[in-house]
Parts: C-alpha cells; sequence; structure tokens
C-alpha cells in the first residue's frame, strides 16, 4: 500500500515537472504550485516511518505544496541518488531523513552550488557536514532515551528492586535515534548503581531482527534478564512472542520499555505485555511545510524544531490514551 504511494507520488511528481515544464499556467497550486519540495525518506522499515510519509503527503496537499517523494529502500546510497535527482530537477527545497549520519557532505556541497536549502527531517547528520544545511525538523532523542531511563528507575524503585539487569535492542546503528536514545538511556542510569547493561544488540528498527535479537538475548542471558529497553515498537513487537515462547510474561517477569507509541504499541501497553513507551512523534510535515515556505520567501528559519513529546506508561490509566493515528 504505501510503496504505492510514493510510486504515485512520484509519478504525481513527475507530472506536477511536465507541467511546469510545458504547459501554461493556470494559476492552481494542485497543478502549478509555488513550491516544489523534493523528499527522500529512508523506507518503510516501521509504521512510525510510514505514518511520518503520510503525513508529510498530507501536510505538502494542504499546504498547496509539490511533493517529489522517493522512497530509499533503507539504503544510503539511494538517498544519495535521489538528493540527485531532486538538484538535477531544480526542486526549491530539499529534505531527507539520513538514515546514518556520515557520508553525506559531497551531495550537500552539490545542494549547496545548486543554490538549493536543506532540511534535516527526523534524523541528523555529523557535525562537520551540518553547516551545508539549513535546520532540523525532528525529535530529541537524547530526552527520549533519558525519559525511558528515568522511568526504569521509578519502575525499580516501585517495585523494590535490588540489581536490576538491562538488555538493549538498538536501532540501526551510527543513525542518530540509535546513538541518542542510548546515550541519554545510560545517562539517565548512570548514577543508580542496580542497573546492569547485560548487552546492547542491533535490531536495526525492524521487527524481524527485534525478535532474531531477543531469542539471541533469551538464549544467552535467560532468567537473568529483567529489563528489555527497545529502540522503537517495531522491534518491541517483534521481542515480545519471543519472551512469550521462552516461557516469560512480557510486562511481569521482564520490564518491556519501547519507544515511538505507534497504536499497536499502545494496545500493548494497554494489555499490560509493554510498561512504557516514550513517544517519537512522525508528525513533522507540518513543521517541515511552514520551513520550506520560509526558505522560500528567504525568510530566516529556527535551526532545530523539536516537537513536544511525552511518555505513556502503566503509571497511568492507559484507558484514558487517545487514538495515536499511526
Ligand atoms: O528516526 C526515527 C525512528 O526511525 C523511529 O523510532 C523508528 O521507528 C523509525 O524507524
Amino acid at each position: 500500500m504505501f510503496r504505492k504511494r510514493i510510486a504515485a507520488a512520484v509519478f504525481f511528481a513527475g507530472l506536477l515537472a511536465m507541467g511546469m515544464a510545458g504547459c501554461e499556467n493556470k494559476g492552481d497550486t494542485a497543478s502549478d504550485p509555488e513550491l516544489l519540495l523534493g523528499f527522500s525518506q529512508i523506507g518503510t522499515e516501521s509504521a512510525w516511518r510510514i505514518g511520518n510519509t503520510v503525513d508529510i503527503e498530507e501536510q505538502a496537499a494542504n499546504y498547496g505544496i509539490g511533493l517529489m517523494l522517493e522512497n530509499a529502500n533503507q539504503k544510503q546510497e539511494n538517498q544519495i541518488d535521489a538528493i540527485r535527482r531532486f538538484i538535477a530537477y531544480k526542486v526549491d527545497v530539499i529534505a531527507f531523513s539520513p538514515i546514518v549520519e556520515e557520508g553525506w557532505d559531497n551531495v550537500l556541497k552539490e545542494a549547496q552550488d545548486a543554490g538549493i536549502p536543506v532540511v534535516l527531517v527526523d534524523r541528523d547528520i555529523s557535525e562537520n557536514e551540518k553547516d551545508l544545511t539549513t535546520c532540523l525538523i525532528g525529535a530529541d532523542f537524547y530526552k527520549e532515551g533519558v525519559m525511558a531511563g528515568e522511568y526504569l528507575i521509578r519502575k525499580a524503585d516501585s517495585l523494590g528492586l535490588e540489581q536490576v539487569n538491562i538488555v538493549e535492542i538498538t536501532g540501526t546503528e551510527n543513525s542518530t535515534p540509535m546513538m541518542q536514545r542510548q546515550a541519554g538511556f545510560m545517562d539517565a542510569i548512570a548514577g543508580d548503581e542496580r542497573m546492569t547493561v547485560l548487552e546492547s544488540i542491533d535490531g536495526d528498527f525492524l521487527k524481524s531482527r527485534g525478535a532474531e535479537c531477543m531469542r539471541y538475548l533469551l538464549d544467552t542471558y535467560g532468567e537473568d534478564i529483567d529489563v528489555v529497553f527497545s529502540h522503537n515498537d517495531e522491534m518491541t513487537i517483534g521481542a515480545l512472542p519471543e519472551i512469550e515462547r521462552a516461557g516469560f510474561e512480557p510486562g511481569k517477569d521482564i520490564i518491556i520499555i519501547s519507544i515511538d507509541g505507534g497504536q499497536e504499541a499502545i494496545n500493548v501497553l494497554k494489555q499490560g505485555k509493554i510498561n512504557c513507551v516514550v513517544e517519537c512523534t512522525p508528525k513533522l510535515g507540518k513543521a517541515l511545510m511552514e520551513t520550506a515556505l520560509k526558505l522560500k520567501a528567504g525568510q530566516e528559519v529556527d535551526a532545530v524544531i523539536h516537537p513536544e513529546e511525552q511518555v505513556f506508561s502503566d503509571e497511568q490509566d492507559t484507558s484514558l490514551i487517545a487514538p495515536r493515528g499511526y
């Protein structure tokens, strides 16, 4: 379904461009937008990612912005190729969600030489390449990690735990959310002597990898595991059946902490099989469209826009959590 939407969007963008190149100006924003935005999405690895793409499509339509949307299928080289196509196409603004932090300098210099502003969406890039971009619209991943760690300390207190053994299933290696969520979580628990991280393992933000990692962790550490800290809902949802198959009750025998806050994970939180979900909102489209319009108008933009995020957990009445929309 999502692939079809992306294909349709790229096709639409092609039509749009042909219209811009060859047809008379009819003055209507759908066929002749004031602004053409090229957006390179990472892929379809999670419900979060799909929600993010849908939100960007919807907000582009709301703001009458022409969207050239490309799906990189989880490959950095595909994102670089897409950015080059946007440059060749002379879009007004380029936006992309960098799969990893390093390796963008050449293509970003090309965008700079072409005079096209670049906006980072969701994920960041390394400091030394950052001056080639205008701004970042995305979550404060470090704070998400801190909120996860702080929840764990409260939970350990409420259960009176004296020793807490943690396994961490991380997101894509060298991606901003992976590095910053880990750093925030480790910093938050660092001063608590009860906490021991048995192992951190790369689950690549994928459900299938979440399951594989959990199988390995259960085989290796078995009943020593007190806590699973998983960097996204997708991997958490993959891990839960493995925990049950091994004879443990997630949410009771093992504390489960996840990040994203998609509907599926919230439903599982309500069932008591996840203890805490730190929100990471995919709804970045509105801020992106407003930023793109400002850039086109030559106006200043905020260097960083972080959305407000919250924690959903067994500390609250979970029946009151409103539908998430992704
Ligand atoms: O970059 C945001 C992360 O990427 C989300 O937590 C995850 O679900 C997605 O794949």
